[in-house]
């Protein structure tokens, strides 16, 4: 596999503990279940635009196809392509994409489980000699993101790159898979910004930590 090499991210140290809740507004009936807000949505979206910079430097003048990675992934790529399109009307390059779904689910609780569930649009034929970005929430363990690397590999696109908006800082993290990378995270469970603990706080804006209380009130 083609070895990456990122951008520049901004790292957050183990010993952050997040802003206190009450600096911030959020839904009240998550008041119990989060502990802090780890990244709020304002900086979360700057980092973003600036991802989009990123990109249409390197591919701009091409036409991509963006995978989106649901359903974590859904605000991410939604904001993401949103800036590649306004940096493309401010400048004389656009970069035109084409936005389509895939549906993986690997986590019960704050578990990753063994295997990838490719669940929705498995053939990927149309992927054949494209620029490939695939936009991902969270690279976690990297298993997810390293098995469908290869699965999209094998429809052969002419390019693939990966953004992804937070990365994990796990133990034994195998090599780079992310070219464009938001955020290197502390290996804590985060949620918010469509980011759910079993479907729960998608509908948070900022990232935040989960509570053990939230935990323990969502657990399936
Ligand atoms: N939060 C939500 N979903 C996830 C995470 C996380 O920290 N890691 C992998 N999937
Ligand atoms: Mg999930």
């Amino acid at each position: 596999m083609e070895q990456r090499t990122t951008k520049g991210k901004i790292v957050i140290k183990d010993d952050w503990p997040g802003y206190n809740l009450e600096l911030f507004t959020y839904p009240q009936h998550y008041h119990d279940d989060i502990e802090s807000v780890y990244i709020p949505h304002g900086v979360v979206m700057d980092r973003i635009e600036r991802l989009a910079r990123h990109i249409m430097d390197d591919v701009g003048d091409e036409d991509i196809v963006v995978l989106c990675v649901l359903k974590g992934g859904f605000k991410f790529c939604s904001d993401l392509v949103e800036f590649i399109k306004i940096l493309g009307r401010s400048s004389s390059r656009y970069l035109e994409t084409r936005v389509e779904f895939i549906r993986l689910k690997s986590y019960l609780n704050d578990q990753s489980t063994e295997d990838l569930h490719i669940i929705g649009s498995r053939d990927l034929s149309f992927l054949r000699g494209k620029n490939v970005l695939i936009v991902e929430a969270i690279v976690d363990t990297g298993k997810t993101m390293k098995a469908l690397l290869k699965h999209v590999e094998t429809f052969q696109p002419k390019m693939v790159k990966v953004a992804g908006l937070l990365v994990k800082r796990v133990p034994n993290m195998p090599e780079n898979l992310t070219d464009y990378v938001g955020f290197e995270i502390p290996n804590r469970f985060v949620v918010g910004y469509a980011l759910d603990y079993n479907e729960y706080f998608r509908d948070l804006n900022h990232i935040c930590v989960i509570s053990e209380m939230g935990k323990m009130k969502y657990k399936i």
